[in-house]
């Protein structure tokens, strides 16, 4: 689908640490030949492309053809971004811009209705597409080369549109325009992920300790054409995907592997950006920064369904759901739990759900952290005690008196149906990251501590010997 050709990723010439090249364009693109003619992709709805009475500006004005790449293309090459210096330098580099940053990105949200349901949630939005740029930057790290260093590959529907237009009218680039001259790109991007993810955690205990952490210096790169041909990893890889990035190319561990893949909890997928469609979680948690990623992975059915534009994906089923009310998670999600039964949704027919006993796994360092997991999920909800979508009859409850049967019902059956048949055996978990789901779900500061630990690794990643903490 990608009908754009890099005609000069960047014609910098003054590269020196803290010089600043107002002149350039960060990146600069060109067509090929017909993009209209050539976008057949699934991100773009056909009528885009076959209606020939309307102009290109009049149709990316609709939503089902923002993933159009005559779309990105127009943006793009119109609100180009200001390269800035190339390296933060210690004169610059200071907590109080640190400050200031998370705080004008935490504005932004801020401006934004504090609504959120299944037709939109502003600050979830707008939060989740700033996380989600650092999130790809990360992911192009390999033998030294790549990570945080400000290349953002325009194909990846969706990421361009964040920082140049933004969310809701609100942009990221209208923050950066203002610090240009005092940060790398690289850094700018790191600090904006710190900000959206501190501000939607709010008032919450125990806070991240992003700031204590952070350290200034990455250098924005300034010919991106090797990171755009870096494969990131897939939903359709399932585990290999986290296997060969998150652990092979950016040397975690399965445990921060799976802490890091936190981060989705906030926002959602679009048929019209991705392809897949709908939220981690409801809408109103996809707007908190918590570990309700790893309840909803738990605490919900999920069984192998299609999103609009025919994506494979884990959709919600059993009782609590309802049409059009899209709920869903990634093969590359569900295998850390749930293991190989789950990692091809293309292929694979069963529901994935457990019995509380599968937390006895985990027994050892929390006991029973079946009701545990139920009386964060009301914290955070105020559902009431619920499992899979089914509120517990009185307060005092203990989900497991409940039988097998009863609970494979909320989880499978009640509601939108799902298959007949377990993924694997709900009273123990075969993921390869199963224990750390289990904790997580239950023990939030111990996956903040761990999610930290893995955040300033990948941030840093490639880049430690030039990096320095700020007065
Ligand atoms: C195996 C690794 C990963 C896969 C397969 C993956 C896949 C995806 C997909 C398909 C979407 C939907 C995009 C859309 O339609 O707008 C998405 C969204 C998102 N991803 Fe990931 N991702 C991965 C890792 C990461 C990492 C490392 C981060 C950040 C550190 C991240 C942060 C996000 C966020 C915040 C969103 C929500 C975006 C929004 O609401 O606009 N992801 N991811």
């Amino acid at each position: 689908m990608d009908a754009l050709r890099i005609a000069s990723a960047l014609l910098l010439a003054a590269t020196a640490v803290g010089e600043r090249n107002d002149a350039m364009h960060l990146m600069q693109y060109t067509a090929e030949s017909n993009l209209a003619a050539e976008d057949d992709d699934d991100r773009c709805r056909l009528w885009c492309i076959g209606d020939a009475k309307k102009t290109w500006e009049q149709k990316c004005g609709y939503r089902a053809c923002r993933g159009c790449a005559a779309c990105n293309l127009q943006k793009v090459v119109s609100t180009p971004l200001q390269p800035g210096i190339l390296t933060t330098p210690s004169s610059t580099g200071t907590m109080q811009l640190y400050d200031t940053i998370i705080e004008e990105v935490g504005s932004l949200i801020q401006s934004l209705p504090d609504t959120c349901d299944y037709q939109e949630c502003p600050r979830g939005e707008l939060a989740g597409c700033i996380l989600r740029i650092a999130g790809a930057d990360i992911q192009d790290y390999k033998d030294g080369r790549g990570g945080m260093d400000g290349c953002v590959n325009p194909a990846d529907v969706g990421l361009w549109e964040c920082l140049h237009y933004g969310t809701h009218g609100v942009r990221l680039a209208s923050v950066w325009d203002k610090h240009n001259g005092e940060l790398s790109f690289a850094d700018f991007l790191v600090i904006s992920a710190e900000a959206v993810m501190t501000n939607r955690r709010g008032d919450l205990q125990p806070p991240f300790p992003f700031r204590s952490h952070f350290r200034f210096g990455r250098t924005t790169t300034e010919d991106c054409s090797w990171s755009y041909k870096a494969a990131l990893a897939q939903p359709w890889e399932g585990c290999n995907g986290v296997r060969r990035v998150f652990m092979g190319q950016l040397g975690l561990s399965v445990r921060g592997s799976s802490a890091l893949m936190g981060v989705h909890t906030i926002g959602r997928a679009r048929s019209e950006y991705s392809g897949w469609n709908g939220y981690w979680s409801a809408p109103e948690q996809s707007s908190r920064f918590n570990n309700n990623y790893y309840l909803s992975l738990l605490l919900k059915g999920w069984a192998p369904g299609r999103s609009p534009n025919g994506r494979n994906q884990w959709n919600h089923v059993g009782s609590g759901t309802e049409r059009g009310k899209p709920q869903m998670m990634l093969d590359s999600d569900m295998c850390l739990a749930y293991g190989d039964e789950v990692s091809d949704s293309s292929v694979q027919d069963c529901c994935a759900w457990i019995m509380p006993d599968a937390f006895d796994a985990i027994n050892a360092s929390i006991p029973d952290g079946g009701n545990k997991a139920v009386d964060r999920l009301n914290e955070q909800t105020q559902n009431g005690r619920q499992w899979c979508g089914t509120t517990f009859p009185n307060e005092i409850d203990d989900v497991k008196q409940e039988s097998f049967e009863h609970i494979r019902d909320w989880c499978c059956v009640s509601g939108t149906r799902g298959p007949d048949v377990d993924c694997g055996n709900p009273r123990a978990l075969k993921g390869m990251a199963a224990a750390h789901i289990l904790e997580f779900a239950n023990d939030e500061a111990a996956w903040i501590a761990e999610f930290q630990k893995s955040w300033t690794h990948v941030t840093e990643i490639g880049s430690e010997h030039q990096l320095f903490t700020p007065a």
